[in-house]
């Protein structure tokens, strides 16, 4: 058995619906890393177009190639990190499965690392040399802010914080891992911000490439997870943007409450009780549309799932609300001053819906 190495190199490859560019990645990989010992770890969420199989099938032949299928579970972020996490290689490194990174940077990438004059190495489309050429127009100015912010507000210093291409000391990764968010798109910006400025950062440039089979994952909805990871980052993980959300969604909802009581008194014309209660109904599930659209994007609840949700969220509103107007009596009780009882009781109301909806409505699976 002495031909057996093990790896130097671990690549993670994040993929979800990448079927068609498997066996293209795995031999650019091959002619790459030739004279390295490395290996590939696919990590796939259980992809519809079993990704997955065309990745085993490969790897039944080729012991460098293996397969991390994960079930009931999605993201970019966790995918990577899970990656990393199951290799002992003593460097990794994350490149997309669709063929928009350029492997043949690998090598360079990897002999910043062994030759210790970085703990991470970026590959940048913003340095000379590198470039996003393949993104419309939108897309680059929409990037490019959002670099901006990053530097600015984490204090980040590399030039593209946002890559999804970089290689990384495993030993410096896996003392980051436990405080990184398993949540949306954004792992380097994550560990950039997580490590606080102790990584060595060399940057690598390279060409952004375009997509020639399937489609981007990407949605507008990355906008959030990026709001998200800032805001997380600035505050200590103190204030989580579902939080916010959740909060804003619950403000919406008293103009709802509002509008539909006038609705049910003028239009319709209920009694005060019924029309009060009408409205408080709608406007319960309107904060459930909302919340189940944006706020637990994410988890989203659907067909069987998303009614029970909802019956599950008009009781835990309802006990919210009894827990809001006992604390607003109690504070006032104390000290007559109807502003401070009522936003006591608001925020009781608002934590205690939050806590529960996490709890009972979108729990984790
Ligand atoms: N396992 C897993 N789970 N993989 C995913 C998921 C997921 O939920 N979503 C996307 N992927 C995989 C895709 O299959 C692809 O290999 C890679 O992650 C990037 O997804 P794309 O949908 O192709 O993203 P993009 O091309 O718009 O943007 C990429 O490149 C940018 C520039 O480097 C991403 O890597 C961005 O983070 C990056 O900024
Ligand atoms: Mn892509």
């Amino acid at each position: 058995m002495t031909d057996l190495v093990s790896p130097q190199l671990s690549v993670i490859v994040p993929s979800f619906n990448e079927r068609g560019n498997v066996a293209a990645l795995v031999a650019k990989l091959d002619a790459a890393l030739k004279g390295i010992a490395w290996e590939v770890i696919y990590v796939d969420d259980n992809s519809p177009d079993g990704t997955w199989k065309a990745v085993k099938q490969i790897a039944a032949a080729d012991p460098r190639v293996r397969c991390l299928r994960r079930v009931g579970r999605r993201g970019l972020s966790g995918a990577c990190i899970e990656g990393i996490l199951a290799s002992s290689a003593p460097y990794a490194a994350v490149i997309d499965a669709d063929l928009q990174h350029d492997e043949t940077k690998l090598a360079d990438m990897l002999s910043a690392l062994r030759e210790d004059r970085a703990d991470l190495v970026i590959g940048s489309r913003y340095i000379g040399g590198g470039s996003a050429d393949s993104f419309d127009r939108a897309r680059m100015g929409i990037s490019l802010a959002a670099t901006q912010i990053a530097k600015k507000l984490l204090r980040i210093e590399a030039s593209d914080p946002m890559s999804g291409f970089f290689m990384v000391r495993r030993d410096r990764f896996e003392g980051l891992a436990p405080k990184l968010s398993v949540h949306g798109f954004k792992i380097l910006l994550d560990v950039l911000a997580t490590a606080k400025g102790t990584l060595r950062v060399v940057e690598v440039p390279y060409v952004f490439g375009s997509r020639v089979h399937g489609e981007s994952k990407l949605d507008s909805m990355v906008a959030l997870d990026f709001l998200g990871l800032v805001l997380a980052k600035l505050t200590g993980d103190l204030v989580s943007l579902r939080f916010l959300l959740f909060a804003s969604v619950g403000a919406l909802g008293l103009i709802v409450h509002l509008v539909a009581l006038y609705f049910f008194l003028n239009a319709i014309g209920l009694d005060f009780g019924r029309a009060q209660a009408s409205a408080a109904l709608t406007a319960m599930t309107s904060n459930f549309f909302l919340n189940n659209f944006l706020t637990y994007r994410d988890q989203r609840l659907k067909g069987f799932a998303f009614v029970r949700g909802l019956l599950l969220f008009y009781f835990v509103c309802s006990v919210g609300l009894l827990a809001n107007v006992g604390v607003a009596f109690s504070v006032y009780d104390n000290e007559p001053v109807w502003w401070l009882a009522g936003i006591a009781g608001a925020v009781m109301g608002a934590v205690w819906n939050y806590a529960m909806s996490g709890l009972l409505v979108w729990k984790r699976r």
